[in-house]
């Protein structure tokens, strides 16, 4: 306490000084000043300061600046992605036109000095992705025109001033990933004007405070990867302008409050990776016309999957992965036109997939994985040509392949693992060009394995483990599967002649097995085995 109250009067002293020294500055202070910053600069590989900031030219127009046209100071800097290594000099608080300062997406490092806060005309300020480190400064608290500060990617430490609650302009706080520790303060709820604030990725302890619902303007609110627990507060449902609310990676506890599905502006709901527990209330979509994405994987949830999540028509992006869920999958799914990525797996969901999620035309991703679903994949979802995941593995899905998965000619990752299919693997498999997953093992499949499987060369990973069938190695494996790193067939049943000795070309392959089968030969000693 006594450590801040000092620093503030050192501030005031600061200011006293530098606002009765700022009367006798003109453009060749700016010039001066911006030499002095040059001359920290220990790097500028692309030579974009060498050239331009001399002084046999203008200030305003050295590059990356830009002056007030009528006075002629310095009122812009821009030397965002520069590749520029070095300090901020203590002169730099001589710039007092500055109302932009732009130095992102560099190698900056070191303290930012407390001069700094002679710079009080400043509107914007990114000083993202470099290497600042030091405690946050307070000072910043003070710059009462400030309206955007944008910290990402640094390495602050230190505990968020509260001064900056002070600033009744600031629109946009941007402190993602930086080393920031203690509580959220309550103090938020005093910024009237706030519509961005993000802390995602430092290590904030302690609770959401229920005070944050009074930054009534707020419309992102990410808080991710922190260590917050707790409850999420009921009073965040008075957040009216809220489009973005973002807290995965916590501890959070207790059950979703229902308010925040009253918030009829919000596109993005992300809860992943709490402990969140409690179900979800039928008819949660009734208010939510514009919500895109709602990712609620990784927590405790139980309960059915609500009814009515057909009424978030704008839906792109739905996840209940890891949680308890059981009951249904209900086929009003099949309604979410928009829907781009699904994802259901490991619940204890029961019944059949839906025919109806074939008319998810816009599908990329579906996992329904690790569930007990039964009866066979309905054919509709041959329909999704744009399916480029399908995860089924480990339920008690049944019946054939049909051909028309030939028709998935986008597909990379198809997973049927663990279920009881039957029939013979469809040779319309090689049109699957794309694939570089391809896992049936432990299934029921009969026949012979088709030839053109291994002509796929995105092929990554094939596993054919346990099931019984035939399968030969074709004599040419090594140039027609270039890319494969693992192939299991372990315990199929008939896979018969021998290693060809192309499998040494396979350079990427860093595990091959086949015990328990058939093959004769020895396996090629270039593989090192
Ligand atoms: C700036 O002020 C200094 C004195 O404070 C003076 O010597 C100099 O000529 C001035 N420069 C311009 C460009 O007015
Ligand atoms: C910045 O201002 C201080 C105080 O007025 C002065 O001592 C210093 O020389 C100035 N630096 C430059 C580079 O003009
Ligand atoms: C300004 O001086 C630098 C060297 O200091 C030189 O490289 C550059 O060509 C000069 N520019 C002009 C426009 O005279
Ligand atoms: C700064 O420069 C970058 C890259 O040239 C540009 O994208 C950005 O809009 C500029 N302006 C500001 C205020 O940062
Ligand atoms: C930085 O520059 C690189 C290459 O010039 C470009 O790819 C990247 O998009 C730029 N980033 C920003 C934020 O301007
Ligand atoms: C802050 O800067 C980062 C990196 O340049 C950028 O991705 C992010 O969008 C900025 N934050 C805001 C709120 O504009
Ligand atoms: C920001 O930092 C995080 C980790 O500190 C890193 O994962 C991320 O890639 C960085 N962002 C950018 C745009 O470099
Ligand atoms: C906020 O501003 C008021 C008056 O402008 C001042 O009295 C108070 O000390 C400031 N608080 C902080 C934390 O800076
Ligand atoms: C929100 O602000 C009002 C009025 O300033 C105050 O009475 C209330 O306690 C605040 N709410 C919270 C949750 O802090
Ligand atoms: C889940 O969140 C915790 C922090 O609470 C983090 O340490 C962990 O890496 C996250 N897990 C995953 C899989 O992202
Ligand atoms: C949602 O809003 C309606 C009307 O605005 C209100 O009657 C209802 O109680 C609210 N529900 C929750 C859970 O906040
Ligand atoms: C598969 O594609 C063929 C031709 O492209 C088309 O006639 C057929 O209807 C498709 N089948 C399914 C189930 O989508």
């Amino acid at each position: 306490m006594e450590k801040a109250l000092r620093s503030f009067l050192l501030t005031l002293l600061l200011l006293f000084h530098y606002t009765s020294a700022m009367i006798r500055t003109n453009v060749s202070t700016d010039q001066l000043t911006l030499l002095s910053l040059k001359s920290q600069i220990s790097s500028d590989p692309f030579h974009y300061l060498d050239e331009s900031w001399s002084l046999n030219i203008s200030v305003c127009h050295w590059i990356g600046v830009t002056c007030h046209y009528r006075h002629q100071r310095v009122k812009s800097l821009n030397l965002s992605n520069m590749t520029l290594t070095g300090k901020i000099p203590r002169d730099f608080g001589n710039l007092t036109f500055l109302i932009s300062l732009n130095l992102g997406w560099n190698n900056f490092h070191g303290n930012l000095p407390q001069e700094m806060v002679r710079l009080r005309r400043l509107e914007f300020v990114d000083l993202s992705l470099n290497k600042f480190s030091g405690e946050v400064p307070s000072w910043f608290g003070f710059l009462d025109q400030l309206q955007v500060l944008n910290l990402t990617n640094n390495s602050f430490t230190g505990s968020i001033p509260s001064s900056y609650f002070n600033i009744s302009k600031l629109e946009t706080l941007d402190l993602t990933s930086n080393s920031l520790e203690g509580q959220i303060p309550k103090e938020i709820a005093s910024v009237e004007n706030l519509r961005y604030l993000s802390l995602y990725g430092n290590n904030r302890i302690g609770t959401i405070p229920p005070a944050l619902s009074n930054a009534s303007r707020l419309e992102t609110l990410e808080i991710s990867a922190n260590l917050l627990e707790g409850n999420i507060p009921e009073e965040i449902g008075n957040l009216h302008n809220l489009n973005v609310l973002s807290i995965r990676d916590n501890q959070l506890t207790g059950s979703i409050p229902f308010t925040i599905f009253n918030i009829s502006r919000i596109q993005v709901v992300a809860f992943t990776n709490n402990s969140l527990s409690g179900n979800l209330p039928n008819g949660l979509c009734n208010r939510l016309p514009i919500l895109k994405r709602l990712t609620l994987s990784r927590n405790k949830l139980h309960g059915h999957m609500p009814t009515g999540l057909s009424n978030c028509s704008q839906l792109q992006l739905l996840s209940l992965s890891q949680n308890d869920f059981d009951g249904p999958i209900h086929s009003e799914i099949g309604r979410l036109s928009n829907l781009q990525k699904l994802y259901l797996g490991s619940n204890h969901f029961t019944g059949i997939i839906p025919q109806q999620i074939g008319n998810l035309v816009n599908l990329v991703d579906l996992g329904v994985e690790n569930n007990q679903i039964t009866g066979s994949i309905p054919i509709s979802i041959f329909n999704i040509s744009s399916l480029q995941l399908l995860l089924l593995r480990g339920n008690n899905l049944s019946g054939f392949l049909p051909r028309e998965i030939g028709n998935l000619t986008k597909m990379q990752f198809l997973y049927l693992h663990q279920n009881r299919f039957t029939g013979e693997i469809p040779k319309d498999i090689r049109d699957l060009v794309e694939l570089e997953y391809f896992d049936v093992g432990f299934n029921s499949f009969s026949g012979s394995l088709p030839t053109e499987m291994f002509n796929i060369s995105a092929l990554r990973i094939m596993l054919l483990s346990f099931i019984n069938i035939s399968a030969t190695l074709p004599p040419n494996i090594g140039s027609t599967l270039p890319n494969i790193e693992e192939l299991y067939m372990s315990s199929l049943t008939n896979l018969v002649g021998t290693i060809p000795h192309s499998i040494s070309n396979c350079s990427k392959l860093t595990t091959l097995e086949l015990s328990e089968n058939k093959l004769s030969g020895l396996i090629p000693n270039s593989l090192g085995y």
